[in-house]
């Protein structure tokens, strides 16, 4: 039975970001993710009779129309339709991000994410977590091809997560608040490409690759230890030295080393890429508020297309300030 809901239904969710063990996530490897609040996607859906509209600064139309990059949201509309028991018919969908694409902040997930909240709602369905998986995934597996899943969980916790693939995700303590700041090169990083190299250096080299891979996990395990212990210095060791690995895994390119180099001369603990990389975004630890700024004021005047400085503090991250520069 159609049930018409009359008013406007909204669905939300935030970015995230990899502190560590991108990419070997996708080889059953744990990695470490933390909500990304200063950037996040709102749905508004409203009812409206006829075919589906989508209205959003990359597509304004019908879900036929949708570019095909895009496709993967309308195999979700579809599907979440279908487990509501609802016509894909008789609404409109307006998404507002301020998440830019393709800087491995997880845009695609929590796109997907707040499109499902916002259809249940809509439909005045309760979500559960096991209706929401499998829906995300739909749309993150057209976007990425065999994700590992860490974008969809860290866009839908609130905490700091230990992931691995098939594995119950665990919060992850802080023992000592620290800082991260995050600089955008301005280059739409390729996720799926990357994914991709790195699966064919696997297939080319499956010692070496392995042994990079290891030392990933390695790293990672010490940085959950550290964060749980407070060791921030050696925690931005660890971020460095899995900066070499995701470097020789042929993930990083000149524009994220500058922004890098750049935060590690400004006196960053550590500093790395995070997410796909190849283009996109990378991080910058700090154990003061004082020394964040220096290094956020460093990444704005080496050039980045936008900085924003977070602080984790009692297992929740919170949003400081963002640049001047953001678009
Ligand atoms: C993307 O945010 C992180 C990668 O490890 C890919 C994945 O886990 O699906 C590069």
């Amino acid at each position: 039975m159609e049930k018409w809901s009359p008013k406007l239904a909204i669905g939300q969710a935030h970015s995230k970001l990899i502190l560590i063990g991108e990419h070997a996530v996708v080889y059953g490897a744990p990695a470490i993710a933390l909500p990304f609040q200063a950037a996040s996607v709102r749905v508004e859906i409203t009812p409206l009779v006829g075919e589906v509209l989508f209205d959003s600064i990359f597509f304004q139309g019908i879900l036929e129309d949708m570019p095909t990059k895009m496709k993967g949201l309308v195999h979700c509309i579809k599907a979440a339709c279908q487990q509501l028991n609802q016509p894909v018919r008789h609404f409109k969908i307006k998404l507002i991000s301020t998440i830019p694409i393709g800087r491995g902040l997880g845009s695609s997930a929590a796109i997907a994410v707040a499109l499902v909240r916002g259809l249940f709602r809509f439909f005045n369905q309760p979500l559960s977590r096991e209706m929401l998986i499998p829906l995300v995934d739909l749309a993150e597996q057209y976007a990425h091809g065999s994700p590992s899943g860490i974008d969809r969980e860290a866009t839908t916790s609130d905490h700091p997560i230990w992931f691995a693939k098939d594995e119950p995700t665990e919060l992850v303590d802080v023992a000592r608040p620290f800082y991260l700041i995050v600089g955008d090169t301005g280059r739409i990083g390729d996720t799926r490409a990357a994914v991709g190299h790195v699966r064919q250096l696997y297939q080319q080299y499956p010692n070496q690759t392995k042994v990079k891979i290891d030392q990933l996990t390695r790293l990672t395990v010490e940085a959950r230890q550290h964060m749980m212990s407070g060791k921030l210095t050696k925690l931005g060791i660890t971020l460095n030295l899995a900066q070499h690995e995701l470097e020789a895994l042929g993930v990083s390119d000149a524009s994220l080393d500058h922004y890098i180099t750049a935060a590690r001369e400004a006196g960053a603990l550590g500093a790395k890429l995070t997410g796909g990389g190849r283009g996109g975004c990378m991080i910058a630890l700090a154990d003061t508020l004082e020394l964040a700024r220096t290094i956020q004021q460093t990444l704005d005047d080496a050039g980045a297309a936008q900085t924003w400085q977070c602080a984790i503090k009692d297992g929740v991250c919170n949003y400081e300030s963002q640049s001047s520069s953001a678009y």
